[in-house]
């Protein structure tokens, strides 16, 4: 039996969650599995509760996990507290405690949201890609100082930091279309000069794969003109958050964007948008970005790969069919709330096996 820790956190955080959980449920009983689930405080939630974001209770939940699913964290609320006792920073730490270095964002583009999306439809059709984001170096967890009215942040890596997640890059572009672009801004950043020097040793041991390297400011120009050029993306930290979001507009919201943080043994499956606390409680926020990255934790963390697709599989077909979130919808979609587009799925993973 797979352990996984639950966080609900902040926001929209419980009802996605809650969302993922009845998915979850069904697919227990379609594929015969069985996952123990174990809630805990973390983010706001848990500063409100126990004084701290990350409590020691929550900490030693996640230790006796074998994954964790977390919903999200963070709120204004919070914004003038000391930065250790943000939300955010209790996730940064859980990413960096687990050695979480490798996250991974699919995305993918959706015909049937045609009309939401920014772009014109043929530039994105067949669009299904991998951003490979290294999540516990560069600028995030780097030397930090405030002075009165200066600051600095710092983007330091090794090599092996950035070899162990172009690594993994490069064996999952060698299995797909064995395109990979390495993005980075070796114009101007020392770092971004080790990164290059990587990709392109790595590269010596996979001939097969064609990288190409982009700077940074050319590449969300380019996932804008072109980005069916892209299957495999492998970048640093900030470049990978920022970019994450600029592409998660091709699946149509932020609402859309699941993502596995892998690398360590216990590992982290959460949607890539934040809390949206405007929305919570009304039964309105997208749980696909939840619901998807529960698929994921089936996937890397159960290696249950059938059931991971009937999830994805699922989710596809119920959006096909015109079903929208507010986020997604059109004028011709059938809008519905949190919980009935995760009933939905729910119910379709079942109908999946016939
Ligand atoms: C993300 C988020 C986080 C990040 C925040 C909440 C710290 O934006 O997962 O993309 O910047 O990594
Ligand atoms: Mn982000």
């Amino acid at each position: 039996m797979v352990k996984v820790a639950v966080l609900p956190g902040d926001g929209v955080g419980p009802e996605i969650i809650q969302a993922a959980k009845v998915v979850l449920k069904k697919v227990e009983q379609v594929f015969g599995i069985e996952l123990q689930l174990k809630e805990g405080a973390f983010g706001g939630v848990g500063y409100e509760t126990y004084g701290v974001p990350f409590p020691e209770e929550t900490k030693k939940l996640v230790e006796e996990s074998q994954a964790v699913l977390l919903g999200a964290v963070g709120g204004t609320q919070w914004d003038a507290l000391p930065r250790h006792l943000r939300p955010e920073s209790a996730l940064l730490a859980l990413r960096k405690e687990l050695g979480l270095y490798c996250n991974i964002r699919p995305v993918k583009y959706y015909e049937v949201l045609a009309e939401k999306v920014a772009w014109k439809s043929e530039l994105l059709t067949g669009v299904d890609l991998l951003i490979f984001r290294e999540l516990t170096g560069g600028a995030y967890f780097g030397t930090k100082g405030r002075k009165e009215k200066e600051a600095f942040d710092t983007i330091q890596y090794s090599w092996e930091e950035v070899e162990r997640l172009v690594r993994r890059g490069f064996a999952t572009a060698n299995k797909r279309k064995r395109i990979l672009h390495s993005i980075d801004k070796a114009n101007v950043l020392e770092s971004s000069r080790l990164w290059r020097e990587v990709v392109n040793q790595v590269a010596l041991e996979y001939p097969y794969v064609k990288v190409e390297h982009l700077y940074v400011d050319n590449a969300a120009l380019q996932l804008v003109v072109n980005p069916q050029q892209f299957d495999v993306i492998i970048t640093e930290n900030m470049f990978g958050d920022i970019l994450s979001d600029l592409a998660a507009a091709i699946g149509g919201s932020l609402g859309m964007l699941p993502s596995a943080s892998l690398g360590g043994e216990i590992n982290l499956y959460e949607p890539a948008h934040g809390s949206a606390p405007d929305l919570a409680g009304q039964n309105k926020a997208n749980p696909i970005a939840a619901i998807l990255s529960l698929a994921l934790l089936l996937r890397f963390t159960c290696r249950k790969e059938e059931a991971a697709q009937a999830v994805e599989k699922a989710t596809e077909e119920i959006l096909g069919a015109g079903c929208a979130t507010e986020d997604i919808a059109s004028k011709n979609s059938r809008v519905v709330g949190t919980r009935e587009m995760a009933e939905l799925i729910a119910q379709r993973v079942d109908r999946n096996l016939f």
